[in-house]
């Protein structure tokens, strides 16, 4: 073993005893020194100033009286200090120690992948109260870490289950020649390949969105565009589902500096769920508009709306309001944490409101204004 390995396992109770000895040690030495060689000279020149003979024998026995109390006091004092000094190295070792011990075991415990421990306030101040709260707060992450990553790969198998099983069901009944492989059969396979294949780029799409490594090419552009281009790209789809679309943008409202491709994506992903959402007779609107040194683009519909409880969550990750009938309709509950993630790439935010079911719901993004 190195010296310096050797030297780490010195215990915290030595170590602050030895420094304690050495102060006492230092003040025993002053005490010594004052009391051997000054204090007897300082003594000796009062009795003489006194008016007292040199070798008077009280004289004598005076300094002899001093000497003796001097050195009494000095070594009474010595040896209790010594004594405290043993007592207070000991207590403060053994909370130190204990503190620390807690986060050394905390420690382990959470590199074993215990997630759920954490460390009690010591109560020996300010530093090590911080040590605590600081640790603690790695373990909140690394907890909330580790349950994302369970629910996604749990969400991620649920995900791809039913497309697979749909393919395995249909290869193995064209196999025992119960089904043709006929258009109808390629169709159904076509499907469900394409369900993977989406669900593939939504997530890529999304991790490298929340880890911050998309290349954004901003440029220059006016909202008025931004908004007709979703429109446009929505027209058809909202045609064929009887849902009315309509376009607004308010005078004045500044440019914004984006990459045209990905906004393009954010607000295609809201009028997608929002067509999705709105039953035939309905409308969805998209509008731009200015909030103080901000722009804002709003898509808003009259459909199924969101209950309360659903809305704070809507952005997360594989996350659906209503699993069974979002599921059938194609939707993997990726789009908004693709749009969020995007919207924040911009340094911007999106919100979800919604008066409450059935009467619909307004996503609002909201960008900083092109200086
Ligand atoms: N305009 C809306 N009206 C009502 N509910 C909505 C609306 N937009 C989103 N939601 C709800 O929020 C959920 C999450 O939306 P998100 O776009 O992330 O997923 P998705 O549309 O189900 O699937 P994907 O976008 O991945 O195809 C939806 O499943 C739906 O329940
Ligand atoms: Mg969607």
């Amino acid at each position: 073993m190195s010296r310096s390995g050797r030297r780490h396992q010195v215990g915290l109770a030595p170590r602050l005893l030895l420094a304690l000895l050495i102060v006492l040690a230092t003040a025993a030495v002053t005490a010594w020194v004052v009391g051997a060689l000054v204090g007897p000279r300082l003594f000796h020149q009062h009795m003489v100033e006194a008016g007292l003979d040199d070798n008077d024998a009280a004289v004598l026995h005076a300094e002899e009286a001093f000497r003796s109390a001097t050195s009494t006091a000095a070594t009474l004092a010595f040896a209790a200090a010594a004594l405290a000094s043993a007592g207070v190295s000991v207590v403060l070792a053994r909370r130190i120690a204990a503190s620390l011990g807690a986060v050394s075991t905390a420690a382990a415990a959470l590199g074993a992948g215990t997630y759920g421990v954490r460390v009690p306030s010591s109560g020996l101040g300010a530093e090590f109260d911080q040590l605590a709260g600081s640790f603690n707060a790695m373990a909140d992450r690394l907890e909330d870490a580790q349950r994302l990553r369970e629910r996604l790969l749990a969400d991620l198998a649920h995900e791809v289950r039913t497309p697979i099983a749909t393919i395995a069901g249909y290869l193995e009944a064209v196999e025992d020649g119960v089904r043709p492989m006929d258009d109808t059969t390629v169709a159904v396979l076509r499907d469900q390949a394409d369900r993977l294949t989406r669900l593939s780029h939504d997530l890529s799409a999304v991790t490298h969105a929340e880890a911050g490594d998309v290349v954004l090419d901003l440029e220059l552009a006016p909202p008025e565009q931004l908004v007709q281009a979703a429109v446009q790209a929505a027209a058809e789809r909202a045609a064929d589902a009887g849902v009315e679309l309509r376009a607004h943008v308010d005078p004045g409202v500044p440019a914004v500096s984006v990459d045209r491709h990905r906004m393009a994506q954010v607000l295609d992903n809201l009028v997608t769920n929002a067509l999705r959402h709105t039953p035939p007779g309905g409308s969805v609107s998209v509008l731009a508009g200015r909030q103080g040194g901000a722009v804002t683009f709003t898509v808003s519909d009259t459909g199924d709306g969101i209950a309360a409880e659903h809305l704070p969550h809507v952005f997360e990750r594989f996350y659906r309001a209503d699993v069974a009938r979002d599921r059938d309709s194609g939707g993997s509950g990726i789009g908004l944490a693709i749009s969020k993630a995007l919207t924040e790439a911009h340094g911007g935010t999106i919100l979800a409101s919604s008066p409450g079911p059935g009467r619909g719901a307004d996503f609002v993004v909201r960008l900083p204004a092109a200086s």
